[in-house]
């Protein structure tokens, strides 16, 4: 089977863990390309994962053509902007939540994904993918709870995600701001 080409942009908290996944845990992913603006970050990570293709630019790698996909895990303000440039240059996209930050850029996103029907685009909705999440669920939608009048869930970072959450608050939202 052909290996799907990806391009991974956004290596911190979340991006990182992404592109190593793609690089070595995902059967038939190839990272054949990654950028940050932080060249630094950059360097280390590709040096680390042995990829020749970095860039500090989005649209050098979008511009690059045998990439099939690209994961999206930059800043929350940048995703609907690069989603309608990245499906433009022709490629899948995989984008971290959320979507947007606004309602209008998101519906222009929308208006984006909708003209490039032969696109595969998923937005990381992990949740939806999460057995306890699926399990509550299928007692609502089986009705063996009845009728649900109240959902309350509750989530945790860890303590040492502090300091980088209180510094990503300012440009893409999450639990402190
Ligand atoms: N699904 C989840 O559970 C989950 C969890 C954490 C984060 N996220 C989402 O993932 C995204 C990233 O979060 P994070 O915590 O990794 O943020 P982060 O701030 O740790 O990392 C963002 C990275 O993007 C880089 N960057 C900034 N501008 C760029 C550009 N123009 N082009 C390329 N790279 C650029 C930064 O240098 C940094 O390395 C956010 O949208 C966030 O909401 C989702």
């Amino acid at each position: 089977m052909k290996k799907v080409r990806i391009g991974s942009v956004g290596l911190g908290r979340l991006g990182l863990a992404h592109t190593e996944n793609i690089a070595n845990r995902i059967r038939n992913a190839e990272l054949a390309a990654i950028c940050d603006v932080d060249q630094k970050k950059l360097t280390e990570t590709a040096d680390r994962l042995g990829v020749a293709n970095r860039y500090t630019s989005f649209e050098e790698i979008i511009a690059q053509k045998d990439l099939d996909a690209i994961v999206l895990v930059s800043p929350s303000g940048l995703h609907t902007k690069q989603i309608s440039a990245a499906l433009d240059a022709g490629k899948h996209i995989f984008s971290e939540k959320p979507l947007g930050v606004t309602i209008a850029e998101c519906k222009n996103a929308e208006k984006a994904v909708e003209s490039h029907p032969e696109k595969v685009f998923m937005l990381g909705f992990m949740r939806r993918f999460d057995e306890s999440y699926q399990y509550a669920y299928n007692k609502i939608s089986s009705g063996e709870i009845g009728k649900v009048i109240l959902f309350r869930a509750y989530s945790q970072d860890p303590e040492k995600f502090i300091e980088s959450s209180i510094a990503f608050s300012a440009h893409s939202g999450g639990s402190v701001s």
